[in-house]
């Protein structure tokens, strides 16, 4: 396994590296979810194929007051899980090497970033456009695997990829979750043993929820099932179209139950998707 560190590394390698290329973008402190990425990258780029991870932990995505200090950045152990999961590279560029000083460039995908996530954090979907267009342009991969975990995220790295990278293919891959429900996070690590413990009622919270028959009826319970469980209100709960993210009055067509809770000083987003309950008229 190569690990590059500079864009020029990167150029020479990608050069040489044999397709299908398949490209696992992350900010790093990887887990079991990240783990499932790369074997879902392995699987897809062949045997013959290369895989090629991304760790950056990307400034233009988190706004001043969040965690970007913070962020956990055990790189020698992500270095071992990539390596363990079948990567060909890993890209580990410096923030200077992909922003250059005085750049103002930046990548926007403009409708399906606006509500849910994007509308409590403003610009971090511009920011995470920006350095996957760019990772996508370096590494000109084949295909690109995100979790579903981050739905509206995926959902805007495949219009932007329809839009900008047309033949690139975007793979979701499932939310893995820990035998209690919670789904896989870095952050999750932020979360005081106590905190964790209420961080469990959250995703059985939206389960539950699922089970009524209009979205309502689906938020009410869920916002009520959260507070109940977690001890703080919801960020949102949101029930929207699985296509075009617009909130839906009527379970009338494949929507997606979605939701943001801070559970002490820690953010945390899920959701899941509700098949459609009545037919269109
Ligand atoms: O999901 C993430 O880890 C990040 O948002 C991504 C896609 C790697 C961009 O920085």
């Amino acid at each position: 396994m190569r690990t590059l560190s500079t864009l020029a590394e990167l150029a020479s390698f990608r050069t040489r590296a044999p397709s299908a290329v398949v490209l696992v973008p992350t900010m790093g402190a990887l887990h079991t979810g990240h783990a499932a990425l790369m074997d879902a990258a392995r699987s897809r780029a062949g045997g013959g194929g290369t895989v090629i991870v991304s760790i950056f932990v990307n400034p233009t995505q988190f706004a001043p007051h969040e965690d970007l200090d913070k962020y956990p950045r055990p790189f020698e152990a992500d270095l071992a899980r990539c390596h363990e999961h079948g990567a060909d590279a890993v890209f580990a560029p410096s923030v200077p090497e992909m922003y250059p000083p005085g750049d103002s460039t930046f990548v926007e995908e403009t409708t399906l970033s606006r509500g849910l996530c994007g509308a409590r954090r403003p610009s971090h979907f511009r920011g995470v456009c920006t350095v996957v267009a760019k990772l996508f342009h370096l590494t000109r991969p084949d295909a690109a695997i995100f979790g579903e975990k981050d739905f509206q995220q995926l959902a805007v790295i495949g219009r932007m990829a329809r839009d900008l990278f047309p033949g690139l293919e975007i793979i979701g891959c499932p939310t893995v979750r820990e035998p209690d429900g919670l789904a896989l996070s870095s952050r999750n690590r932020y979360l005081a043993p106590e905190e964790r413990r209420r961080a469990a009622a959250f995703p059985a919270a939206l389960r539950t929820a699922a089970e009524n028959s209009s979205p309502r009826e689906v938020i009410a319970t869920a916002t009520a099932l959260i507070t109940q469980g977690t001890g703080s209100v919801p960020e949102y709960v949101e029930v929207v179209d699985a296509e075009t993210l617009e909130p839906l009055q009527t379970l009338d067509r494949p929507a997606v139950l979605a939701a943001a809770v801070k559970i002490g000083e820690t953010r945390l987003i899920d959701n899941v998707h509700l098949a459609a309950r009545h037919a269109k008229i």
